[in-house]
């Protein structure tokens, strides 16, 4: 039994012309009902190609924003990170949500590009200050020699930045944001929305489209769409 009304039941028929504002739908109940606890999970596959055959990587990152009218998903991490480096020389990515609550999964395929950096700013600007200042002392994916080395990073952007109790709202400030640190746009090239149903004959659909680059953004073609056998 699920625990949970989910959002929808069964594909409709025909399908929506754009999958981006059902699986919006999706993501706002997910978040809304506090399904789980990181509603806005997502599993993050990148292309390592510093290998020969290049091999699949994948971790787990947060949704930050889902822009169902251009198809765009952001998401925020370390740019020198081994995700980020892999995205500089394969600048495409899927992503993957999981509702298991809900038994639905949504994939979702395409070029990545990074946020304008106004837009990383504010974000990170509205990050609480432990976490900003974890930014800033984390090299994310690099080596470290232990623990207490890490946290000794951590003590030096303090004194940096001279904070003494990041938890502390009178010492909260504003720091500048790591030029290494930001946000990144997956735009939605390829869409496919699971619904799981009974006896294993789940619900498949799988909408496509055209991305033209042109300066700082994609221009669309026309979503197409089919069913898929599951
Ligand atoms: C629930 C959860 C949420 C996470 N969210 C993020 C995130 O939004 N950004 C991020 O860089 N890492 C996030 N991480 C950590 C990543 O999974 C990963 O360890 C880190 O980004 C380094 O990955 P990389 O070495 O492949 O670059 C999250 C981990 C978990 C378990």
């Amino acid at each position: 039994m699920r625990a949970s009304k989910r959002p929808i039941e069964q594909l409709p028929e025909p399908l929506p012309a754009e999958p981006m504002a059902m699986l919006g739908t999706w993501l706002a109940q997910a978040t809304r009902e506090k399904i789980s606890p990181n509603p806005n999970a997502m599993t993050l596959a990148t292309v390592d190609a510093s290998v020969s055959p290049p091999e699949p990587d994948a971790r787990t990152v947060l949704c930050k924003d889902l822009d169902t009218e251009n198809g765009i998903i952001v998401f925020y991490s370390n740019y020198h990170s081994a995700k980020g480096r892999q995205l500089d020389r394969v600048s495409c990515a899927t992503a993957v949500f999981h509702w298991d609550a809900y038994d639905l999964q949504a994939r979702i395929r395409g070029p990545v590009t990074r946020c304008p950096v106004v837009e990383s700013d504010d974000y990170f600007n509205s990050r609480p200050l432990l976490s900003r200042l974890g930014a800033w002392a984390s090299k994310q994916s690099q080596p470290v020699a232990s623990r207490e080395a890490l946290l000794q990073q951590l003590e030096d952007i303090k004194a940096r930045f001279d904070i003494k109790n990041p938890r502390d709202p009178a010492e909260d400030k504003v720091i500048p944001r790591p030029e290494n640190w930001g946000g990144y746009r997956l735009w939605a090239r390829n869409v496919e929305l699971w619904i799981g149903q009974r006896g294993r004959l789940h619900e498949r659909g799988k909408w496509w489209r055209e991305l033209t680059p042109e300066a700082d953004k994609m221009i669309s073609g026309p979503w197409q769409s089919r069913r898929l056998q599951p």
